[in-house]
């Protein structure tokens, strides 16, 4: 039996995960510097999530654009960061077939970002 994703895994992991990028040498001086309102951010991050994963269509925004506003920090360093921690944190969070799809996912949505960054930058 499959085991379904539900949006309990998502409140948890979501908040969980910011918790350590803001601990983070390398992520946490760029979120904090970018981010006022942290409670507005986790809620929309567990929509985006939401959306991404249940298709609940909870998300409305533009990941594109916001990234892009913070062009300079959208390194590969800095990916491949922020996947280490997704990564280690739903391992930790959740079962290892769930823990899977939601690390599938951010791999295709990072390499999407970044694809999107560098045509804006070559512009
Ligand atoms: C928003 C940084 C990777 C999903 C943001 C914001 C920052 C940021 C600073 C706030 C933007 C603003 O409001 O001005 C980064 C950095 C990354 C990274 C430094 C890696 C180098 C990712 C990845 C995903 C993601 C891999 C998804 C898998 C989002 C979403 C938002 C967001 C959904 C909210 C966009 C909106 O305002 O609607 N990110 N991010 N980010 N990020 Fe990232």
């Amino acid at each position: 039996m499959t085991t379904e994703i539900t949006e309990d895994d998502i409140a948890s992991l979501v908040p969980a995960f910011y918790a350590r990028v803001r601990q983070d040498d390398l992520l946490g001086p760029i979120f904090d510097g970018a981010i006022e309102n942290w409670p507005h951010h986790l809620e929309k991050l567990k929509a985006f999530w939401s959306s991404v994963m249940l298709t609940s269509g909870r998300y409305k925004g533009q990941p594109m654009t916001a990234h892009v506003r913070h062009e300079q920090h959208m390194t590969r360093e800095n990916f491949a960061r922020w996947l280490t921690i997704w990564k280690q944190t739903s391992n930790e969070l959740l079962e290892a077939e769930k823990a899977a799809s939601f690390q599938e996912r951010a791999d295709r949505i990072a390499e999407s970002l970044q694809l999107g960054v560098q045509f804006y930058r070559n512009k």
